[in-house]
């Protein structure tokens, strides 16, 4: 530790220092006098008693006026202790005897007139001597007797006195330190206690409400409440940014904040997928942005993932729990399988979830269809997960990572079985604004479900304050719009914004070749020039994603630049989904017709401008397009966050390609360097490709690298840790919490 003068301990102890100095400059002067004037009274009483013992003698002598018999007696009584000399001056100023030792210099008319006793000091070769002088009347002789004392002993002990003083003065005052020192020592650490106790309830996120409602306790505990609330709010934006996340840190993170926590995932979509075909068991990773976030959370934290077993082969692969290991070649955690029934999955899946609450949260402008039977259904199968949630659950406290729209319900069920549980909901699709909102039946079903999560997440702020302003609107709920908290019948849900996003790097990339051989085979598998210029469109065949509008704008371009006629090709990869619902197989069939009349209408025999592939696409083939791309295009009518976004920018470690993306995908808000469009605005979206696929190598290169530097930082493991940690720190409040109570009782 550097210590400087501004150090409060050298400060403080250089004034006491001065002040000691001060007062033993005060004391010592009238403490010599004290002791003197004592030494000198003792010294003249001594003279006087002695006086009075050799008066008559000395009277007799002197009245004798035999000089023979009073020098003699005078030498005899100048053996005494102390008595220097003895003398006597006559009326007339002569010394007329005195002893061997009387100082020459001493005068008789130098002492002080009068007639009666008189003291003076007088310094002589002997030193400082005290000189009384009594006066006595001897017959006809009249004088004054001198007895001279000694005063060097009074020095000595005035010395003595003083070194005692200074001694007493430092001794007190180093017990005063000392004893100063102790109870700055208990004050700073009941101080410290006070703050530690302040600064640990900061961690936990409630200095906020301290500060706001609690005006108990002195104005300095006061004081730090609010400066650690104030950089509490600050650190809940700035944590982790310096932190590189990776399944490492990510693991590390669990094991010192949740040391030996159960981990455990919900999610209605599987993360594998056994399919049979042919009579061989077939593995399937789902075109899914919840599995790509989430399963490589779980490959590092390892824990159990609850999910619908979808896959024609998921029976004839898990054991006699349900279970099964994945992933197959590594396995890190445990899959439980929940089988649904056909009538299940019409009513919970295709028809609440996605007939009802997705168009509901998407502006697709496609009406929801909200069916009593549907909805008996969803209530039916949220209970299914949330009774496999508490079977699978090995503690009473495990945290329970709910994915999506799909298990509103579900937090209130688990939280009934298991109170102390750490429920964290993410919401992956947007939240829709509350007139809308209001327009479901069993809103406030759904909000109140939802609030049995200790935390709801959303990609971004705007889908946390939609949120809020629903509980605000349906609910009988209290908001702490500063906290972002929503509390109902006393359980209190944080609503934060997790914006999700992908691993990095991301596994597919690791099988890839490079770039160059991507883009010359892609070209050749699709029987294009080698320089044809690519475009890349890849996800869910779903109404949300616009992908018939990025259609219509190939054919605007095509239509206003016929010069990119025979050059360019947009190829989009688009999985069946949902194909059951009517919506979705219209939405393909409009497809497939579109892209046939844009082909028909720039094409040739050879050439065909749209290459729509419906089919599903494994993660390998997706990065390969990627990286053949010259250009990526996510249209999005509507999207929470939209990962695929992510995806192309992190396959593209060339730092090349042009991503053109959607203002109305949340991935916008971050991908700020992408070519932003509105997917409704055709002509827009025409030259928004058109400069994309004409942008100078040297700008690809720094929009890429600020977008890909950004997804390195923000990746998923970084959203699961910030998740966690906010986690973490509840449990922790709680626990505190739990032993004041404890304490109390
Ligand atoms: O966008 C919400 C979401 O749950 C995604 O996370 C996922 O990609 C998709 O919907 C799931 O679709 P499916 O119905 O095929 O599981």
């Amino acid at each position: 530790m550097e210590i400087s003068v501004q150090h409060p301990l050298i400060k403080y102890g250089a004034i006491g220092i001065a002040a000691i100095l001060l007062i033993i400059l005060a004391v010592t002067p009238l403490v010599t006098a004290v002791v003197e004037g004592w030494s000198r009274r003792d010294v003249e009483v001594r003279s006087r008693l002695l006086f009075r013992s050799i008066e008559d003698r000395v009277v007799n002598a002197i009245g004798s006026g035999d000089a023979s018999s009073i020098t003699p007696l005078f030498e005899r009584v100048a053996g005494d202790d102390r008595l220097v000399a003895l003398g006597f001056c006559d009326k007339a100023g002569t010394m007329r005897y005195a002893t061997k030792q009387m100082p020459p210099n001493l005068k008789c008319g130098g002492l002080p007139p009068g007639n009666g006793v008189a003291f003076t000091t007088f310094r002589g070769p002997q030193g400082r001597l005290l000189v009384s002088a009594f006066p006595i009347s001897a017959g006809a002789t009249e004088g004054r007797v001198l007895l001279l004392h000694d005063m060097h002993f009074i020095d000595a002990r005035t010395r003595q006195a003083r070194t005692y003083v200074i001694l007493a003065l430092l001794g007190l005052a180093a017990g005063l330190g000392l004893l100063a020192a102790a109870i700055v020592q208990g004050l700073t650490r009941s101080w410290q206690r006070s703050m530690k106790t302040h600064i640990e309830e900061a961690r936990l996120g409630q200095s906020l409400v301290a500060s706001r409602g609690d005006t108990s306790g002195s104005s300095f505990d006061r004081e730090i409440q609010s400066l650690l609330s104030e950089l509490n709010a600050e650190r809940h934006y700035t944590e982790g940014i310096k932190v590189e996340w990776s399944p490492t840190t990510l693991r590390t993170l669990l094991e010192e904040e949740l040391p030996g926590t159960q981990v455990m995932v919900v999610s209605n979509r599987e993360p594998y997928i056994h399919n049979r075909s042919n009579g061989e068991i077939e593995l399937q990773i789902p075109a899914s942005g919840l599995v790509a976030a989430v399963e490589p959370v779980m490959r590092a934290c390892g824990g159990t993932w609850i999910a619908h077993g979808s896959g024609s082969a998921d029976q004839d692969t898990v054991d006699a729990h349900d279970h099964v290991s994945v992933p197959p070649n590594a396995p890190a955690y445990t899959l439980r399988r929940v089988w649904l029934t056909d009538d299940e999955q019409d009513g919970y899946y295709y028809g609440f979830a996605n007939e009802g609450l997705w168009p509901l949260c998407h502006i697709a402008f496609i009406r929801p269809v909200f069916r009593e039977s549907d909805w008996h259904q969803y209530v039916a199968v949220n209970q299914r997960f949330a009774d496999a949630v508490v079977q699978e659950a090995t503690q009473d406290d495990p945290i329970i990572l709910v994915q999506d729209y799909h298990f509103a319900l579900l937090p209130r069920m688990v939280r009934e079985k298991l109170p102390r549980a750490t429920i964290v909901t993410f919401w992956h699709i947007p939240w829709p604004n509350s007139e809308t909102f209001g327009i479901c039946p069993w809103r406030e079903e759904i909000i109140d479900g939802l609030l049995g999560s200790t935390i709801l997440g959303f990609h971004t702020q705007f889908h946390c304050n939609n949120f809020l302003e629903a509980a605000d609107r349906f609910m009988e709920s209290r908001i702490d719009r500063e906290r972002a908290s929503v509390t109902l019948s006393g359980m209190e849900t944080l609503v934060r914004p997790y914006p999700i996003s992908i691993e990095w790097p991301p596994a597919a990339l690791e099988t890839q070749a490079p770039v160059e051989a991507c883009r010359i085979a892609v070209r050749q598998r699709n029987n294009l020039p080698p320089d044809a210029f690519l475009i890349v469109g890849i996800e869910r065949f779903d109404y949300t994603k616009g992908i018939l509008d990025r259609m219509r704008a190939v054919d605007d371009l095509l239509t206003r630049e016929p010069s990119w006629k025979g050059r360019l090709v947009f190829i989009q990869a688009a999985a069946p989904t949902r194909s059951r619902l009517e919506q979705y197989s219209d939405l393909q069939a409009e497809g497939v017709a579109l892209a046939d009349e844009i082909n028909a209408r720039h094409g040739d025999g050879t050439y065909r401008p749209i290459l729509l592939n419906v089919r599903h696409h494994a993660p390998e083939e997706v990065y390969e397009l990627f990286r053949a791309a010259d250009v990526c295009i996510v249209s999005s009518l509507h999207d929470g966050m939209n990962l695929v976004a992510k995806e192309f920018i992190a396959s593209r470690d060339d730092e090349q390609g042009v991503l053109v993306l959607s203002s109305f995908a949340g991935a916008s808000r971050e991908l700020s360097e992408a070519l932003i469009v509105n997917p409704y605005d055709t002509a827009a979206m025409a030259s928004a490709l058109h400069r994309a696929l004409l942008m100078p190598k040297h700008e690809q290169r720094e929009r890429m690298r600020l977008m890909r530097e950004l997804i390195r930082e923000r990746n998923v493991y970084r959203w699961a840790a910030t998740m966690l940690m906010d986690a973490s720190r509840l449990r922790k409040r709680e626990r505190i919490r739990d032993s004041r109570l404890e304490f109390a009782r």
